[in-house]
C-alpha cells in the first residue's frame, strides 16, 4: 500500500531496537529494573475508582457523550480552575474536556497549523509537539533548545513566525519548572504574537514538591490554551480524560474540530475526573495525592543523590516523577551498560537533538526497586 507522505515523514522510531532487547531479556527472566516508561506504578485512589463505578450506573452514560464534555463536568473544572490558579474561566465557553491531554495537544494543531508553516517546539521535548504538531500537518518543526545554564528554559524569540509554540512546565523530560518571570516573557509574547498560538502542556501541573506550585499560564494572559491532565494526578494513564482551557477562540474551533474526529471522553470517566477534582480542598490536593507525592518526592531524592554519587550532573527539581542527568557526550553506551546491569533508562536524544549526551529516568517503580536499580547503575 502507498502511505502518506506525510506519515512516511516522521522519524523512524528510535528505540525500536532497544525495546525489542529489553522485551527479549524480560522474556528470558532478566530481572530488569524499568525506568524508562513514565506510566505510575501507583494505583489510582480508592475515590477515584468507586467514582468510576458509581457513574457506570448513570442513566446516560452509554450514550455518546459530547465533543466538549460534560456541562455540569466543565463547571467543577471551571471551579476547581478558579480554586487552584485563582483563574475565572466561561465553562461554556473556555473549557473543553478531551480523551487526555495527548489528544488535544495533537488534535488542537489542525486548527492552526497550514502545510509548510513553522511550529516551535522546544528540544528535549515530549515527541508529540513535533511529530503530531507539525509534522502530522506537513509543517516545519523548529526546535527552541532548552539551554541547561539557563535552567532549561527556551528563547522564545526564535519562535518568530511560528504559527504555535509549544511550552511545557513542568517538563518533560528535564523536569525543569518555569520561573514566573518566564511566564512573564511568554505572556507579552502572546500578546504580541497574535498568529502564534501559545500553547502550555500543564500535564505535571499537580506533580510538586517540598512547597513548590506550578502556576498556569493563564495567570499571566489569557491569549493562550493550557492542557490539562488527571493521567499522572490520579495515577490513571490509561482512563483517558483531560481538559483544555483557555482563550475561546481556540477553544471554540478546538471543540469544532473533535466533532470530526471523536465523541469525547465516556461520561463515567469524565464525571470520575469532576469528582476527584471537587476532593481538593481549596488548592490543596486530597490527603491521598499529598501521599503519593510525596512517595515520588522520596524516590526523586533518592535518585538525585545516588546519581551525583556516580559523578552524573543531575537537575535536582520540584516536579515531576523524570530525572534527567548528563552522562557525557554520548549517552547510548552508558544505556546499553545499564542494561547489562538490568537498569533500563531512556536515552536522551529520543526527545530532541538537545537531548544527546543525557538520560530519562522515570521514577514509577517502587522505592526499594529504584534503591536496587542505583546501587546497580553504581556497579557501572
Ligand atoms: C509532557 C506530556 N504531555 C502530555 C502527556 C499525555 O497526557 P495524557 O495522558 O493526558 O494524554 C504526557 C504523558 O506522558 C506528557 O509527558
Amino acid at each position: 500500500m502507498k502511505l502518506a507522505d506525510r506519515y512516511l515523514k516522521l522519524p523512524p522510531y528510535l528505540f525500536a531496537g532497544l525495546e525489542q532487547k529489553t522485551a527479549a531479556m524480560k522474556a528470558a527472566g532478566v530481572d530488569l529494573i524499568d525506568l524508562g516508561i513514565g506510566d505510575p506504578d501507583l494505583p489510582p485512589p480508592a475515590f477515584f475508582v468507586a467514582s468510576m463505578h458509581r457513574h457506570l450506573d448513570d442513566a446516560d452514560t452509554h450514550l455518546y457523550p459530547t465533543s466538549q464534555g460534560d456541562p455540569a463536568v466543565r463547571r467543577v473544572i471551571a471551579e476547581w480552575f478558579k480554586n487552584r490558579f485563582g483563574v475565572t474561566l466561561d465553562p461554556d465557553r473556555e473549557i473543553c474536556v478531551l480523551i487526555g491531554a495527548k489528544e488535544g495537544l495533537a488534535n488542537f494543531s489542525r486548527i492552526i497549523v497550514n502545510p509548510g508553516e513553522k511550529v516551535a517546539v522546544p528540544d528535549p521535548a515530549y515527541p508529540v509537539y513535533a511529530q503530531a504538531g507539525a509534522i502530522l500537518n506537513d509543517a516545519e518543526p523548529v526546535r527552541l533548545p532548552l539551554d541547561p545554564e539557563k535552567g532549561f528554559i527556551p528563547d522564545i524569540s526564535a519562535a518568530e513566525g511560528c504559527r504555535i509554540l509549544y511550552l511545557n512546565y513542568p517538563n518533560n523530560p528535564t523536569g525543569a519548572t518555569a520561573p514566573d518571570e518566564f511566564f512573564d516573557e511568554v505572556a507579552a509574547f502572546a500578546e504580541n504574537h497574535p498568529d502564534t498560538a501559545v500553547v502550555q502542556d500543564a500535564a505535571y501541573s499537580e506533580m510538586t514538591f517540598g512547597g513548590y506550585r506550578s502556576p498556569s499560564l493563564l495567570q499571566f494572559t489569557r491569549k493562550a490554551i493550557e492542557f490539562h491532565s488527571i493521567s499522572k494526578l490520579f495515577n490513571a494513564t490509561g482512563f483517558r480524560v483531560g481538559f483544555a482551557v483557555g482563550s475561546a477562540s481556540l477553544i471554540k474551533p478546538l471543540t469544532a474540530l473533535k466533532t470530526q474526529f471523536d465523541s469525547g471522553a465516556p461520561l463515567f470517566i469524565q464525571r470520575a475526573m469532576a469528582d476527584g477534582l471537587t476532593r481538593y480542598d481549596g488548592a490543596t490536593p486530597p490527603p491521598k495525592i499529598i501521599q503519593n507525592l510525596r512517595e515520588y518526592e522520596k524516590r526523586r531524592l533518592l535518585v538525585e543523590d545516588g546519581l551525583e554519587w556516580l559523578g552524573w550532573d543531575v537537575l535536582k527539581s520540584k516536579a515531576t516523577f523524570f530525572v534527567w542527568a548528563k552522562v557525557g557526550d554520548d549517552e547510548l553506551p552508558v544505556v546499553n551498560a545499564a542494561i547489562g546491569k538490568g537498569v533500563v533508562l531512556t536515552p536522551g536524544s529520543g526527545f530532541g537533538k538537545s537531548g544527546t549526551g543525557y538520560v530519562r529516568l522515570a521514577l514509577c517503580q517502587p522505592y526499594d526497586r529504584i534503591e536496587e536499580a542505583v546501587e546497580r547503575l553504581k556497579g557501572l
